[in-house]
């Protein structure tokens, strides 16, 4: 691909502060940013240019109706002092699903690989190296065409844009979320957008997630429409461990996203690295084992969240239950301490997980 660069001048350029992970998840942003447009049926004028506005018409599509699309990935800088990309495939094939799921031009996969390494290789000094931190990786795509008639937008943007972060959630690894499971909202609907990164999917979960705040918890862990299975978080898929140390993620459906964090653990589970399997898991059940004590540990897995244990649930009627004494427990350190050590360089991973940011 023919990518046109527009660097700042040096004396220009902002520096990575220190202390990453004290700051806000997605607060910082490095010089620059990939922007490419698509225009009758083409990609064109791939660029690397200064981190800023983007000009968009005021009847642009997205705008009116959130015909946008994102992603989420990260690159660590591991102890050889070269940058690699974690199952950044994975992300740019999931775009291309969000993309079919709501009518936008798809994104060739190829030139979004290459599109990242070379923003990231403008931007090395922006990978972070403290713990808890890593390269976060915002790739996202809109529709541009300035028409009000519902319908696909005939023009597109996608952009790539960088953000050193620490742990999403305040507190980091060793602080358990709360998480309030509430039959008043829902985040998907089966035959809806659930298992794409629609823009949408997030803009319906602000309003739950402030009243999950108003609750006393963190967040919201969705159920079905049925109110019957657990589903998900609004940003990271669900586990639970069982006394055995098995760790349980409910079955993928066409209304949960399908989190490359838990797909990559049960590639762990199939090679025998950890206990880990899906089930179609119902609340009443999953409370008895909380209860119970058959059911040790929880928390959740995403790319931002990477692993996050949860310590209480506060159920509709105020009932707060809490999993095991409420704190972080060995299973989901140990499961942690895996998929860290393995995307930090520390720990091997299998063949093709990460790939080395090239020198353009
Ligand atoms: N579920 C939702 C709704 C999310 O937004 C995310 C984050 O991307 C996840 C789950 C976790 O997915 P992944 O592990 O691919 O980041
Ligand atoms: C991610 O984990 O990358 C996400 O996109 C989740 C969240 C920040 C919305």
């Amino acid at each position: 691909m023919n990518i046109r660069y527009e660097l700042l001048a040096p004396a220009d350029r902002k520096k990575l502060p220190n202390c990453v992970s004290d700051m806000p998840f997605g607060a910082l942003r490095t010089n620059h940013m990939f922007l490419v447009d698509y225009l009758d049926g083409e990609w064109r004028d791939a660029r690397i240019v200064p981190y800023g506005p983007i000009p968009l018409m005021p009847g642009a599509v997205a705008l009116h109706y959130g015909q946008a699309i994102f992603e989420g990935a990260k690159a660590f800088r591991h102890p050889d002092g070269e940058i690699y990309l974690w199952r950044f495939e994975k992300n740019a094939e999931r775009i291309n699903h969000s993309a079919r799921n709501i009518c936008m031009a798809e994104i060739p996969e190829d030139m979004q690989q290459e599109a990242v390494e070379r923003l990231i290789d403008v931007e090395r000094e922006w990978c972070p190296v403290e713990p808890e931190s890593a390269l976060y990786i915002r790739p996202f795509m809109f529709g541009t065409q300035d028409i009000l008639g519902v319908r696909p937008s005939d023009s597109y943007t996608y952009c790539i844009m960088l953000s050193p972060c620490g742990p999403y959630y305040k507190g980091g690894f060793s602080k358990s979320l709360e998480l309030l499971i509430t039959c008043k909202y829902h985040r998907a609907v089966s035959g809806g957008t659930g298992t794409s990164k629609v823009a949408g999917n997030y803009a319906a979960s602000l309003l739950p997630a402030e009243y999950a705040h108003s609750q006393g918890a963190d967040q919201v862990l969705y159920l079905d429409c049925t109110n019957t299975y657990l589903e998900e978080v609004g940003t990271m898929n669900h586990y639970h461990v069982l006394k055995d140390g098995t760790f349980i993620i409910p079955e993928f459906s066409d209304s949960i996203l399908k989190s490359i964090t838990s797909s990559t653990v049960l590639e762990l589970a199939a090679a025998g690295k950890v206990k880990a399997r899906q089930e179609h898991i119902r609340l009443d059940s999953f409370i008895e084992g909380v209860k119970s004590g058959e059911i040790i540990e929880a928390g959740g897995l995403g790319t931002a969240a990477v692993v996050s244990p949860v310590g209480k649930y506060i159920l509709e009627d105020g009932t707060v239950v809490t999993v095991g004494d409420g704190r972080v427990g060995e299973h989901t350190r140990n499961l942690y301490e895996l998929y860290n050590g393995m995307q930090t360089g520390k720990i091997p991973a299998p063949a093709g997980w990460l790939k080395k940011v090239g020198r353009f």
